[in-house]
Order: structure tokens, then sequence, then C-alpha cells
């Protein structure tokens, strides 16, 4: 028997109404902040991740999904919004726009990561990028919608960490004073750690191994080697931060997993967990790497399942989807184009009708009907409708009228006729 593969899942019914109810809050999010909505292609070049998120960094070698289509092209399923993103705003010149450009997406994304709670190989992002411009005041309206979004949802209990890693000019100084520091201690890293001295030592200071944590807490500071420009930009996002009230933790340790960032980057966790519930930053070089102008951009994307998995566990609960409230149902096989017919009729009125379809009794298709939640049934009967009138049953009171056909959509309670 075929399975969904291992770390995806099939979205069900009963999981619809919590994508929606996000859906909904972030649009409304976007809207509020005024972004506009963009959906990219699924897969990409592969070039187009590696450049941007980085050769070296752990998405790329160990978690894309890489293949070669017919063509001997080399795509990438997307493993993140930010790059496919940057590439559309080259490609159609969107930096003729007034700037800065901000937009939000939607979009499935697809790590290979060993599953885990949290954590799957195809996952969904909200993401939020303003291109364009490279004030501190964007750094922190993208911070403050991603507060507000997820306090929109019910969800407090939340931490905000935040950091600076600087740019072309002061990161170089600061990367040698990393790898100095890790040099003489090499050998008591973890085998990956002492390939990232080589490659990419900003991620010593991410390692999970409790050998390699240790020495991350003695280890210089980013904000220490920060030039003059990238200090005076944190301190702005800092005050800003404070004058919106928004409380922040620094965390000299937090590089984040892509090497597109610069400047600010930051990450919102529950206080209960060492998961990100999002994360983002500036990417002030990303546009210009991809063969783009220099264009200043910030951005956050959040993870969909973590929120759902926030919501389930705290039993917070989220708008059911409207269901129809009214059944038909149809006395003989003779009657079941009418009933058809008369469902129909009634869906171009606008209200929402289940046809108890298949071969059942009379009682089994009340009983069905009843499952289904159904407050009213229409009971179709021959005689009935030549003579131009329905049966009309009351659910919960279990009161029964005849109704003239064409009167029905007034007998039925408002709720019964959605928009
Ligand atoms: P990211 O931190 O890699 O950043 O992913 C953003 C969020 O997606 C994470 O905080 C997490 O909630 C969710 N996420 C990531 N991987 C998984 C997974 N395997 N399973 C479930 N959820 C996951 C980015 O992707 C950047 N593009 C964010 C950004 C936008 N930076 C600037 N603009």
């Amino acid at each position: 028997m075929y399975q969904a593969p291992r770390g995806t899942s099939d979205i069900l019914p009963q999981q619809q109404v919590y994508f929606k109810h996000i859906a909904d809050k972030a649009s409304l999010a976007a809207y509020l902040y005024g972004y506009e909505r963009i959906d990219t292609p699924v897969f990409e070049d592969f070039g187009l991740f590696s450049h941007s998120i980085g050769e070296e960094t752990e998405i790329v070698v160990k978690e894309m999904y890489v293949f070669k289509d017919k063509g001997d092209k080399v795509l990438a399923l997307r493993p993140e919004g930010t790059a496919p993103l940057c590439r559309a705003y080259i490609e159609h010149g969107m930096g003729s726009l007034p700037q800065p450009v901000r937009l939000y997406y939607f979009a499935s994304a697809f790590r290979y990561e060993r599953p885990q709670a949290g954590r799957y190989r195809q996952h969904h992002q909200f993401g939020f990028e303003a291109i364009g411009d490279a004030d501190p005041a964007l750094d922190v309206e993208i911070i403050d919608l991603a507060w507000q979004l997820y306090t929109s949802l019910g969800i407090d209990q939340l931490s905000l960490y935040l950091n600076s890693i600087g740019c072309k000019a002061c990161r170089p100084g600061y990367v040698q004073a990393l790898k100095d520091y890790y040099s003489p201690q090499l050998s008591q890293l973890c085998p990956d750690c002492q390939a990232r001295w080589q490659r990419n030592p900003l991620r010593l200071l991410d390692c999970k191994q409790p050998a390699c944590q240790e020495k991350a807490v003695q280890a210089p500071q980013s904000l220490d080697h920060l030039c003059v420009y990238c200090r005076g930009h944190f301190a702005e996002v800092k005050r800003h931060l404070e004058a919106l009230g928004l409380p922040y933790t620094l965390n000299p340790r937090l590089v984040r997993g892509l090497d597109y960032y610069t400047n600010t980057v930051f990450e919102i966790q529950l206080r209960t967990s060492s998961l990100a519930l999002g994360g983002g930053g500036r990417y002030d070089n990303l546009i210009e790497q991809l063969g783009g102008k220099p264009t200043p951009a910030v951005g956050f994307a959040t993870g969909v399942e973590r929120i759902i998995g926030y919501l389930k566990e705290h039993g917070i609960p989220v708008p059911p989807s409207p269901r129809p409230e009214v059944a038909i149902v149809y006395l003989g096989e003779a009657a079941k184009s009418d009933a058809l017919k008369l469902a129909s009729e009634l869906r171009s009125e606008k209200v929402a009708v289940l046809l108890a379809a298949g071969g059942r009794s009379l009682k089994g298709q009340l009983r069905h009907a009843g499952s289904l939640g159904a407050r009213y049934v229409l009971i179709v009967a021959e005689d009935e409708m030549r003579s131009g009138t329905v049966t009309l049953r009351d659910m919960s009171s279990h009161e029964q009228k005849s109704v003239p056909r064409g009167e029905i959509a007034r007998f039925l309670s408002p709720k019964s006729q959605p928009g």
C-alpha cells in the first residue's frame, strides 16, 4: 500500500480549518502592513538556491531535493521562499517600482531533514519581504508584523532573539577572529564543526553538540566587530523596537542557517521550546549577488505547521468550516431527479445543500442527514413536487411542514444561506 512520503502529510479537512485560519490572519496582517501577494514556482534552477542560501550550508549540501528534467536542466524543489522572490523581483524589473516593494507569499517548502515534531520534509511558510530600502524602520516593521501575527493567533509566551552579523565590510574581520579563536581547539569540536571552520565559520556558533556549544559561549561576538554603519543601523533597530515596546533578547550566537543575511538577524521562539516559530533578517547583498542592482532588503518567514502545533497543544480553537445546514432526501427512486433539480435550484439561490445520495431508505437517509449535522431536511416526494411543495423538517424540533417550492429559502435560518 502506498503512503504519503516520509516527512510529508495529507492536509485533511480537519487540518484545513487551521490552515485557513492562519491564512486569514496572515493575509489580514499583509493588508494592514501593505504587503501584496506573490506566488513563485515550486521548483527553480538549482543554482538560484546554491548561490543564495550558500554552497556550504546544511540546506544546500544535505537537504535539497535536486533533480534533472528531461532537458537535462538541474532543478530543485524550493527549500525556502526568499531566493525565488528576489529572482522574481529582478526578472520583473520591480526595481523601477516605488521602493520598498512589499511582498508576501504562502508556499510549500521542501527540505530533506530527519522528520520529527515540528520538522518535516514538506512544510508550509508564510513569508513577508520588504525590498529596496535599508531603513532600520523596515527591519522593525517586519519584526512587528511577525509579532502581531503570532499575537493575533493567540500565541503568547514569545521570545524575540536578535543579533547583527555585520556587512561585507566588517564580516571578514569577524570571521577571521572566529577562526583564530577556534583554531587551537579544532580537535575538540565535532567533525561537522571541523568542516565548518574551513567552509562556514559562522555556523560554528549554532552547533547543537554540547562540546561545541560550550566553546561557542566564549567565542568572539559579531556585535563587537561591527563597522560604524552596522553599529548605527543596529542601534536604530533596537531603538525602534524599544519605542514599540517589543521585548528582545540579544543572542550573539544567532547566525541563522542561510548565508544571505547581513546586519539584523532575528528569530521568534516559544519560551517553552527551542524550535523557532519564525525567523528572518536583512539580506542587503542578495539581489546584487543574483545579478540585480545593489538592493537592500529585509524579510521574515514563519512555519505554518509549527503554529498549528502550538494551537493544538494549547487547545486554542479555530473557526470551524461552514457546512450546509440543509440536506435533501427523497422518497423513492422516482423522486431522485426532482431532488437533484431542487438542490441545484437552491444552490443558485446561495443555499448550501447536501444531497443524500446512494440507495438508502428514507429512514436511512434521514439518519445520514442527521449525522452530517444538517439542521433542516427537505423531503422530496413525487406527488408533492407535482403540486409544487416539499416537506421541510426541522431536525432539532422534529417539526415538519409543507412549504411551497419557490419559498423554501424563506423558511431556513439566515445561517443556512452564507454570502
Ligand atoms: P528559515 O528559518 O529556514 O528561514 O525558515 C522559516 C521558518 O520555516 C522556520 O522558522 C520554521 O518555522 C519553518 N521551517 C523551516 N524548516 C522547517 C521544517 N523542516 N519543518 C517545519 N517547519 C520548518 C527561511 O526560510 C528564510 N527564507 C526566512 C526569511 C525570509 N528571511 C528573510 N526573509
